[in-house]
């Protein structure tokens, strides 16, 4: 049995994480995890179920969801994507917007969720011949003795001006400071909490995207892992 060759690709939403990752994947042939999916999934279904209503979350509640949740993922190559499959089923809800975002913040504090979603990720490796996987933890967490190691970053106000383009494209209305607010507040949960918290592995080479494009962004990564793989 060969040992899977994994790229980890970890940092804050909005710096870009998903389309390398997604053209990583590509490149090399490997199989691709986007675990923040996981997460926004677990987040909707503990908000639809009641159980992000106070301040207060019963974590036993939620990790007993988040276990009874039949996951899986297909790769979409029209949309170029992937595809998530909730009882074999594609997810038809939005999951990529801030309030799901916010929500997926939120049930990712709990260590009994992040738990229960460590066998489904670490399993994504098995069996392949490699894994691109996106996240906050990959690199520290769940895949430790990954290859190639990445924290993507770029400041809040290049993100938040990424946003407010990506919804202006689709046609939506984007409140520019509410973006701002409401990116800063989930990286300051997801970087302070005490299980998990987002931050580079110290092996990981740290690129700031800000003033980057995702063509630039690629070409460091493939040449930092020219060798490693
Ligand atoms: O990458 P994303 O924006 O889709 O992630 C949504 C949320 O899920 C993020 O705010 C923190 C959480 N998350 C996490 O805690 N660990 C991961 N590996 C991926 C996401």
């Amino acid at each position: 049995m060969t040992t899977p060759k994994i790229i980890t690709i970890d940092g804050p939403s909005g710096a870009g994480k998903g389309t390398v990752a997604y053209r990583l994947a590509e490149y090399f042939g490997f199989e691709l995890l986007d675990s923040g999916a996981l997460y926004r999934i677990v987040g909707l279904m503990a908000f639809k179920n009641g159980l992000l209503d106070g301040t207060d979350i019963d974590e036993q509640k939620v990790a007993k969801l988040t276990k009874s949740l039949n996951l899986s993922f297909r790769p979409n190559t029209a949309t170029k994507t992937v595809e998530i499959l909730v009882d074999n089923t594609p997810l038809t809800d939005d999951i990529r917007n801030e309030i799901v975002g916010g929500y997926a913040s939120r049930v990712a504090l709990l260590p009994s969720v992040r738990t229960a979603l460590f066998d489904l990720q670490k399993n994504m490796a098995k069996d392949r011949a490699g894994l691109v996987a996106d996240g906050r933890d990959m690199g520290t967490v769940i895949f430790p003795d990954a290859s190639v190691k990445v924290f993507l970053t770029a400041s809040a106000k290049a993100r938040a001006d990424r946003r407010v383009l990506q919804l202006q494209m689709a046609g939506k209305v984007a409140d520019y400071e509410a973006i701002l607010a409401d990116i800063i507040e989930r990286d300051e949960r997801d970087e302070n909490r005490a299980v998990a918290p987002s931050r580079p592995a110290v092996d990981a080479l740290v690129i700031d995207s800000s003033d980057k494009s995702v063509d630039v962004v690629f070409d460091e990564i493939l040449t930092f892992a020219q060798g490693k793989l």
